[in-house]
């Protein structure tokens, strides 16, 4: 089986401003490109080579690093492209009381995933993961995903630098804002908790 770049529910310039074409343009058509490129490379002579992405990503995970990073960062980028949209930042009304249950309100949670993604060191992501019942933002580093940590992945920001230095330079908390404010496709989100 070999894995194909997914195709985005909008155009390439969906997202801009907050999120330009030409960041598009490199970051999924150039960067989550090479990490699907390397992942087919890798697998042509590995044993996981017909199992699925996740399957792969857990089996890989602290025994093969490079065949886990990339299967991992194919999976965290086919997430972020389809967990935004134009026009986003829509919450829910399930969205709201699930927030509201879990972090004390939207804003509080906004404010949270936040800093957790202004705390991430160097590259990696911010994640809100479902374990058992209950909610939680986690800060990964480079590929990881909550998936490694028996947790779901319900939503998740791209913080490595090739996610917004075209268009904010090195303010990553101008980019985390905008993307929670104009970017995340909430309806999409909710289908993630069921
Ligand atoms: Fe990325």
């Amino acid at each position: 089986m070999s894995f194909e770049l997914n195709k985005l529910n909008y155009a390439i310039d969906g997202l801009a401003p907050f999120m330009s074409q030409e960041t598009l343009e490199y970051h999924y058509g150039k960067h989550h490109q090479t990490y699907i490129t390397n992942l087919n490379k890798l697998l042509e002579n590995s044993d996981l080579k017909e199992k699925s992405l996740i399957e792969i990503i857990k089996a890989s995970h602290n025994v093969d690093a490079a065949i886990f990073n990339n299967a991992a960062q194919h999976y965290n980028h086919i997430e972020f492209w389809n967990s935004m949209m134009p026009n986003g930042g829509k919450i829910t009304p399930t969205i709201e009381k699930v927030l509201t249950e879990s972090f004390g309100s939207v804003e509080k949670f906004k404010e949270q995933i936040i800093n957790a993604g202004l705390g991430v060191f160097g590259s990696g992501w911010v994640w809100l993961a479902k374990d058992g019942n209950k909610l939680e933002i986690i800060k990964c580093p480079n590929a990881e995903n909550p998936l490694v940590h028996g947790k779901t992945p319900i939503l998740g920001c791209d913080v490595w630098e090739h996610s917004y230095y075209i268009d904010y330079r090195n303010k990553r908390a101008d980019f985390l804002k905008a993307w929670f404010e104009n970017l995340i496709n909430w309806e999409y989100v909710e289908t993630k908790l069921q």
